[in-house]
C-alpha cells in the first residue's frame, strides 16, 4: 500500500493560536495540514480563507525546514476564483465538491495549471460517476464520511462502501491518486477506512480535542500498521 498519511484538520484547532497549533501538530507527526474552507452558502458555516492560508504557510514545515503540504478542502460555491486565491496563498492540494462547480473538468484543469494537485470531494449522498470522465485529471479523491460543515460529527458507515468503489476505480485507472477520508475519523475506526482502500486520513476533533496530539497520531499509525 502507498504510505498512509495523517492530515489533521485545523478546523478543531485553537484559532487564536493557529501558527503554534500547526507547528505543534507537525511536531506530533502530522503529514499534511487539512484546511477547511466554508462559505456559509455551499455549507452552513463560515471559516477561514486564503489570507489565513498565507499566514500559516511558513508555520507548515518540519523542524528541518521541509515544507508540509497544505491540503485545502473547499466547501464553497462557486469554486474557480477562490481556488486561484488559494494557489497563490501557498496551498499544495486543492479539492472541491463537483456540485459546486458548473464546469468540473475546467476547474480541475485550472487547479493543476496553477501548479497544485487537484482533488474531487464526494458528499455522503453524492454519486461518484463523474470520475468516469475526469479521473485522468484528478490527483486525489476525498470521500466525506460526514455531511460537510462542522467538525466533531459521527462517522457515516456508507462511506466505507464508497471508499471501496473509489479504490476500484483508482486501481483500474493505474494512476497515482490519493484516496482520502474526512469526517468522524478516530483511533477506533481508522483501520476500517484503510481496509476499504483509504490511504489519507483527515482527523480534526480526534487530534485537536486531545491533550497529547502525538499520542493520538501514534495510536492511529499503530492501528494502520496492524
Ligand atoms: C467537515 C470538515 C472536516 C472536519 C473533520 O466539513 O471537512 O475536515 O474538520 O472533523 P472531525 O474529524 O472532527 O470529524
Ligand atoms: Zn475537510
Amino acid at each position: 500500500m502507498t504510505q498512509p498519511l495523517i492530515a489533521p484538520s485545523i478546523l478543531s484547532a485553537d484559532f487564536a493560536r493557529l501558527g503554534e497549533e500547526v507547528r505543534n501538530v507537525i511536531a506530533a507527526g502530522a503529514d499534511w495540514i487539512h484546511f477547511d474552507v466554508m462559505d456559509n452558502h455551499y455549507v452552513p458555516n463560515l471559516t477561514i480563507g486564503p489570507m489565513v492560508c498565507q499566514a500559516i504557510r511558513s508555520h507548515a514545515a518540519k523542524a528541518d525546514g521541509t515544507p508540509v503540504p497544505i491540503d485545502v478542502h473547499l466547501m464553497v460555491e462557486p469554486v474557480d476564483a477562490i481556488a486561484e486565491a488559494f494557489a497563490k496563498a501557498g496551498a499544495d492540494v486543492i479539492s472541491f465538491h463537483p456540485e459546486a462547480s458548473a464546469h468540473v473538468d475546467r476547474t480541475l484543469q485550472l487547479i493543476r495549471g496553477l501548479g497544485c494537485k487537484a482533488g474531487l470531494v464526494f458528499n455522503p449522498a453524492s454519486p461518484i460517476d463523474v470520475l468516469d470522465w475526469v479521473i485522468d485529471k484528478v490527483d486525489l479523491v476525498l470521500v466525506m464520511s460526514v455531511n460537510p460543515g462542522f467538525g466533531g460529527q459521527s462517522f457515516i458507515d456508507s462511506a466505507l462502501r464508497k471508499l471501496e468503489q473509489v479504490r476500484k476505480r483508482i486501481d483500474a485507472s493505474g494512476r497515482d491518486i490519493r484516496l482520502e477520508v474526512d469526517g468522524g475519523i478516530k483511533v477506533d475506526n481508522i483501520r476500517a477506512a484503510a481496509d476499504a482502500g483509504c490511504d489519507t486520513f483527515v482527523a480534526g476533533s480526534a487530534i485537536f480535542g486531545a491533550k497529547d496530539y502525538r499520542a493520538v497520531i501514534a495510536a492511529m499509525r499503530a492501528r494502520l500498521a496492524e
